[in-house]
């Protein structure tokens, strides 16, 4: 691989990654990776991104499983991806990541935007409930993602 190829890019959803997707390209090994506390950070981090542009359901339910990993640095990235990918089938899962009060509140600041981004009805409710919530970076969060659906749901050509 030449230099060059190992320079980061810029990916299909139009990030320059913190690491370049994983070779493998079998989403349950990449779920193993993903999923094994043993793995060095950097190749979890190449297995989230190559889950990421995979796209089936089946790697959007990988990236939903790891949010039992312990390190809140690569929750974080979980919500960050799902947001990208927009697919539904995440939202009850980042529902359950941004409600859960045990969580690091980055993590819950992503999950938030990517509840935004993925413009699902089902998400407005708990948006709202998190409006108040004592942190700034999730009730922020929050209004954002709310702000966002609404934009979504106004009729044609509005310009803000
Ligand atoms: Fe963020």
């Amino acid at each position: 691989m030449s230099v060059a190829d190992r320079i980061p890019g810029v990916s299909e959803y139009g990030s320059v990654d913190p690491a370049p997707p994983s070779v493998e390209s079998n989403v349950e090994a990449l779920r193993k990776s993903l999923l094994d506390e043993d793995v060095k950070m950097f190749e979890r981090m190449r297995a989230v991104f190559s889950l990421r542009n995979n796209r089936s359901q089946d790697a959007v339910s990988a990236l939903c499983e790891g949010f039992s990993a312990s390190s809140a640095l690569l929750r974080h990235e979980l919500a960050y991806v799902l947001g990208q990918m927009q697919d539904k089938y995440a939202v009850p899962t980042l529902i359950e990541v941004l409600s859960n009060h045990e969580e690091h509140v980055m993590v819950r600041h992503e999950a938030a935007e990517a509840l935004g981004a993925i413009g699902d009805r089902r998400a407005r409710p708990v948006l709202e409930r998190f409006l108040k919530d004592p942190l700034p970076e999730v009730s922020e969060s929050c209004e954002v993602a709310l702000d966002l659906l609404a934009l979504c749901d106004e009729p044609n050509d509005v310009s803000w």
